[in-house]
């Protein structure tokens, strides 16, 4: 059969709850006093970026903004050409900017995103993910906060989805095929 279904729990909540914490408070060590434009990838990024925001202490002068992506087809994916489906809403032009992603996987998404940004000309870029599949990088992408590696599986939840669904989920769990 070629259904899909939601198996055992990789990172529990509590686990997720924990380490966004962590991240949250280096975060706030390496840019307190600072101002900070975080952009949330959507849409996978906004359950790990709405607990993210709310663990970075206050010393931090953070603005939020979004960017949507989507990768042009199999073939175009490989060559890691993602179409912009919603481009940011301010001009990050000498300012410090964290690009809050859900997951890094070939790489291939944050590697042209970083580019893009750098040609608008930021004080610093920096890069945080939820979850890294080290194994599968083609290209190479510095996370400068990563909450965890994981094997090479399909996940879902806590933001992640298989095909739309499942980002509801608290925890994230692996994607198996029946
Ligand atoms: P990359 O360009 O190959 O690094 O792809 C990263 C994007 O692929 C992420 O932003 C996710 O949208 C998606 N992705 C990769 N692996 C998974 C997964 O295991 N679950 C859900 N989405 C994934
Ligand atoms: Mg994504």
């Amino acid at each position: 059969m070629n259904e899909y279904r939601v198996s055992g729990v990789l990172i529990p909540e509590d686990r997720l709850a924990e380490r966004v914490r962590e991240i949250g408070r280096e975060i706030g060590r390496d840019y307190a006093g600072r101002e900070l434009v975080v952009v949330g990838i959507l849409k996978g990024a906004v359950v790990f970026l709405s607990d993210l925001l709310r663990a970075i202490p206050e010393t931090v002068d953070i603005s939020l903004d979004f960017m949507a992506v989507s990768s042009y087809g199999a073939s175009t994916k490989t060559r890691g050409i993602v179409k912009i489906v919603k481009d940011l809403d301010g001009s990050v032009e000498d300012k410090d900017v964290l690009i809050v992603e859900d997951i890094v996987d070939t790489g291939l998404t944050l590697s042209y995103l970083v580019k893009l940004m750098q040609e608008r000309r930021p004080r610093s870029i920096r890069i945080c993910a939820l979850l890294d599949k080290e194994e599968r990088r083609k290209v190479r992408v510095d996370v400068d906060y990563k909450g965890f590696s994981i094997p090479d599986e399909f996940v879902v939840g806590y933001g992640l989805d298989y095909n739309g669904k499942w980002r509801h989920l608290p925890s994230v769990h692996i994607v198996e095929q029946e």
